[in-house]
């Protein structure tokens, strides 16, 4: 992670009311692919890491036998356990309240282990370690995230696209230049390059799978603002006092860019890096 940034609670804080109604969708193919690539059969364990509101886990559900999410964020397991009740699944999932570098922490055995948009918030490391010590022979790991590098353009869309700039521009004149994250600033963002740490591991591939996306979408103006609280750099507690300032403004400029309040944007694609769990 950067050079003096530290972990700390408040990260997402305040973040998950708006999770699900503001981030966009992964693609629609995700679940079908990874059942095909993982031959799953409605058995076996799969523990869910940095599961946010359920997004991935509750995608799953009906491909495992069981279903184990870890998050840290309070506020973020209230939703996934409010999602899972609405797709009456509470029986075959299970939300820990964890940082995964807590891990094993005493949940057993898991034949997948999924990290979607969650790693780059871990001690790496420390968490592949302890994940391959997780997983049963012939279990893998599997990274997700939205394709990265692809451009979606939305000429010829009923609506106009979401003024990302202007948006970006707005919380900057809020929150300062410098990209923050819980207590803390992070100028060079989050890590990549978890392949390096994953080899590092002992994990074997990886296979990676890319899940198009593409497909068209509206979005309302309270989407979009959700989808601003819903970013761990623009996340309701950095605003403080300012919060209520900051929505007027941001739900201004939106009037100005959409008078009918909606926006067109395409799914991002989806991908998907799996890593078998290697021999001893
Ligand atoms: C961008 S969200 C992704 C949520 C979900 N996996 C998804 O794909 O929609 C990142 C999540 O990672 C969680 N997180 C951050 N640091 C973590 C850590 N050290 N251990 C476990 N989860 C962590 C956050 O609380 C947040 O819910």
């Amino acid at each position: 992670m950067g050079v003096g940034w530290e972990w700390d609670e408040t990260l997402f804080s305040g973040a998950a009311a708006f999770y699900r109604r503001g981030r966009l969708p992964y693609a629609p193919g995700l679940a079908d692919v990874l059942a095909e690539v993982l031959h799953l059969d409605g058995r076996g364990r799969l523990i869910d890491l940095g599961c946010g509101p359920g997004t991935v886990a509750l995608r799953l559900v009906g491909h495992f036998g069981e279903v184990v999410g870890v998050d840290p964020d309070a506020g973020m397991l209230a939703e996934a356990a409010r999602g899972a009740a609405e797709l009456e699944v509470t029986g075959k999932v299970r939300w820990v309240r964890a940082r995964a570098e807590e891990l094993p922490a005493g949940l057993g055995d898991f034949d997948v282990a999924t990290l979607a948009q969650s790693f780059h918030w871990m001690d790496r490391e420390r968490v592949a370690a302890a994940v391959r010590g997780m997983l049963r022979p012939g279990g893998v790991l599997v990274h997700i995230s939205d394709l990265k590098g692809e451009s979606r353009p939305t000429d010829g869309l009923p609506c106009p696209p979401v003024p990302h700039a202007a948006v970006d521009a707005l919380v900057r004149r809020y929150l300062g230049p410098v990209r923050r994250a819980g207590r803390g600033l992070l100028p060079r963002g989050t890590p990549t390059g978890e392949a390096a740490v994953l080899t590092g591991a002992g994990f074997a591939g990886p296979y990676r799978h890319v899940v198009p996306g593409g497909q068209a979408m509206v979005r309302t103006r309270d989407d979009v603002v959700a989808g601003v609280f819903s970013m761990s750099f623009s996340a309701p507690h950095l605003f403080g006092a300012r919060l209520d300032a900051f929505e007027t403004e941001l739900r201004r400029l939106l009037r100005e860019v959409s008078p009918s309040g909606r926006f067109s944007a395409r799914r991002p694609g989806t991908e998907v890096f799996v890593w078998p769990r290697g021999s001893d």
